[in-house]
C-alpha cells in the first residue's frame, strides 16, 4: 500500500516501511563499514555471544555502566573481562560487580591485551570497549588493535586528530572493526531524520542549527566532582572542555543526519567559570559543503539544562526538529502547511522508514531512551562482527554505527574549532 506524506511542494510516496524516493545508497552509508574488506578476523562467531572485555567502568564511573546495560541488551554480547580501572585493587573489586571470575579482571589494561591474547580462541575476548577519560583512548584503542582486538571507543576519540589518523590508519591496515559511541546516532528519530534529510524529502538544506546546552559545569566542581575534575583537566580531557566533550556529539549529529560535510567554521570559544582551565561554552557558525549555513552552540554552563541536544534541519520545502530529551517524537515541518508529529514505534512502520524501524524495539507509546540508542549502536557492531567473521558483507542497516573516520573527523573540528577562536580572520577551512 502507498502512502503518503503531506509535503506540499512534491508529494512523496512511502511503500510499506521504506521510503521508495530514498536513495539508499546516498543516505545508508554514513561510514564505510561496510565497504571493508571481509578478512574472517577473529573467531568464528556463529552461534555463540560475542565476548566483550571493557577498560575503565569500574565502581563509581559513568558510562561504563551505560554500555555494559547496552551492549547485553540484545542478548547478542556477553562481558567476559576487564581492566576496570586504573587502580588495581578498584579494578579486581568491580570485577566482583559483574561476577567476573578473578583470572579474567586485569591491574591494567596492559596487562588483559597480553593474556587475552594468549587465551584459546574459544575463550579469548573478540573486542573491547573503551570507557575511560579522553586521554588514555588512544594508548588503549592502539594497543587493542595491534593486538588483534576490535574496539568500540568512547568518543572524543583521542586528545589529538593526529593520534585519531593513527587509529584510522591501523584500522586501515588490520581491517578490524571500530566504532565511536556518538550515542545519538543510535535513536530511531534520528535514523528516521537522517533519511527524510538524505532521501530529499526537504528539499535541498540549507540551515541546520544544533544546540547542545548543559548546565551541570554552571559552578566550580572541579574539586568535587570526579567526571568534572578529568573533564576540566587539559592533561586528561585534551586541550578541549565542552568542545571535545559535547560539542564533537553536536557536529557528528549534524552531519550523520543532513549527509553533509563542514567545509568552514567561525567559533568563539569561551572559559566562563573563574579558575576554570578549558572551555565551557562554544560558539560556532557552520558552512556545509552544498552551501548550506548552520549554528553549532556547545555548553555546559547553560544553567537549568539538562542535555537539551536539539536539532534543527531546514531546506527549500520542509524542515525537522528532534530534541533528544523528547527522543521518540520527530517534528516534520512543511512550507505552507501544517507540522506533523513522527513517533517512533515497532507499530509505526506504515510511516517510519526501514532503518528507524530496525532499531526501533517496543510498539509506540514505551519509551525508548538513552541505554536503547547506544544498545543500538553495540547490535549494530555485534551484527558487523558476526557478518565479517562468516565472510559475509554486512548489510547497510547492520554497519550503521558511528566509525573510526568520524571519531577522526570529531578531533579535527575540534582542532578547528580551537583554532578558528584563536585567529583574528576567523573563518577556518574544516577538511
Ligand atoms: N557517548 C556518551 O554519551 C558519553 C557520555 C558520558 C561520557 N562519555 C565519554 O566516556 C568516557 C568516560 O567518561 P565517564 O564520565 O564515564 O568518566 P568516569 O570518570 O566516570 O569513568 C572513567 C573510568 O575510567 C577508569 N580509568 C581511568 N584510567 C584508566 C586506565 N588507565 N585503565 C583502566 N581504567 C581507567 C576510571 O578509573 C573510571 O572507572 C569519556 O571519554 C567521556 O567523554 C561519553
Amino acid at each position: 500500500m502507498k502512502r503518503y506524506a503531506g509535503f506540499r511542494h512534491g508529494w512523496l510516496f512511502f511503500d510499506g516501511c521504506c521510503n521508495s524516493n530514498m536513495n539508499q545508497k546516498d543516505f545508508m552509508r554514513p561510514n564505510d563499514n561496510v565497504n571493508k574488506e571481509l578478512n574472517g578476523i577473529g573467531a568464528a562467531m556463529e552461534n555463540r555471544k560475542i565476548r566483550m572485555g571493557m577498560v575503565g567502568g569500574g565502581r563509581g564511573a559513568f558510562i561504563g555502566e551505560v554500555h555494559r546495560e547496552a551492549a547485553l541488551m540484545d542478548g547478542q554480547i556477553e562481558l567476559v573481562c576487564g581492566a576496570f580501572s586504573m587502580n588495581a585493587e578498584r579494578s579486581r573489586e568491580s570485577g566482583k560487580d559483574y561476577y567476573l571470575p578473578d583470572d579474567r579482571v586485569y591491574g591494567s589494561y596492559q596487562e588483559m591485551f597480553e593474556k587475552e591474547k594468549a587465551l584459546p580462541d574459544d575463550k579469548k575476548m573478540d573486542f573491547v570497549a573503551i570507557v575511560t577519560p579522553n586521554h588514555v583512548h588512544f594508548p588503549v584503542a592502539k594497543a587493542a588493535l595491534e593486538n588483534g582486538f576490535h574496539v568500540v571507543c568512547e568518543k572524543p576519540l583521542t586528545v589529538t586528530a593526529d593520534e585519531a589518523e593513527e587509529l584510522a590508519r591501523l584500522v586501515k591496515e588490520t581491517g578490524l572493526q571500530f566504532a565511536v559511541t556518538h550515542t545519538y546516532t543510535g535513536y530511531p528519530m534520528v535514523k528516521q531524520a537522517r533519511d527524510m534529510a538524505r532521501g530529499g524529502q526537504l528539499g535541498a538544506i540549507r540551515k541546520i542549527v544544533v544546540e547542545y546546552p548543559q548546565g551541570w559545569l554552571s559552578t566550580f566542581l572541579e574539586s568535587e566532582n570526579k567526571q568534572a575534575s578529568w573533564r576540566t583537566d587539559p592533561k586528561q580531557s585534551g586541550p578541549a572542555g565542552a568542545l571535545g566533550d559535547i560539542g564533537t556529539h553536536a557536529e557528528n549529529l549534524a552531519e550523520y543526519i543532513s549527509g553533509l560535510k563542514i567545509t568552514e567554521i567561525c567559533a568563539d570559544i569561551s572559559t566562563m567559570v573563574e579558575k576554570r582551565k578549558l572551555d565551557d561554552d562554544v560558539s560556532v557558525l557552520l558552512r556545509f559543503d552544498n552551501g548550506a549555513k548552520g549554528i553549532l552552540h556547545a555548553s555546559q554552563i547553560c544553567a537549568g539544562e539538562e542535555n537539551a541536544l536539539r536539532i534543527y534541519v531546514y531546506g527549500e520545502k520542509g524542515g525537522l526538529e528532534w530534541h533528544q530529551q523528547e527522543p521518540n517524537t520527530l517534528i516534520v515541518k512543511q512550507l505552507d502547511g501544517p507540522a506533523q508529529i513522527y513517533r517512533a514505534g515497532a507499530n509505526h512502520g506504515g510511516y517510519l522508514s526501514s532503518s528507524a524501524m530496525y532499531n526501533t524495539r517496543v510498539p509506540g507509546g514505551h519509551p525508548e531512551g538513552y541505554i536503547e540508542a547506544f544498545a543500538n549502536i553495540y547490535r549494530n557492531v555485534a551484527s558487523t562482527l558476526r557478518a565479517v567473521s562468516a565472510g559475509r558483507k554486512p548489510t547497510p542497516d547492520e554497519a550503521d554505527f558511528p566509525s573510526v573516520e568520524d571519531g577522526l573527523r570529531g578531533m579535527r573540528f575540534v582542532e578547528a574549532v580551537i583554532a578558528s577562536s584563536n585567529s583574528r580572520q576567523k573563518w577556518t577551512p574544516f577538511k
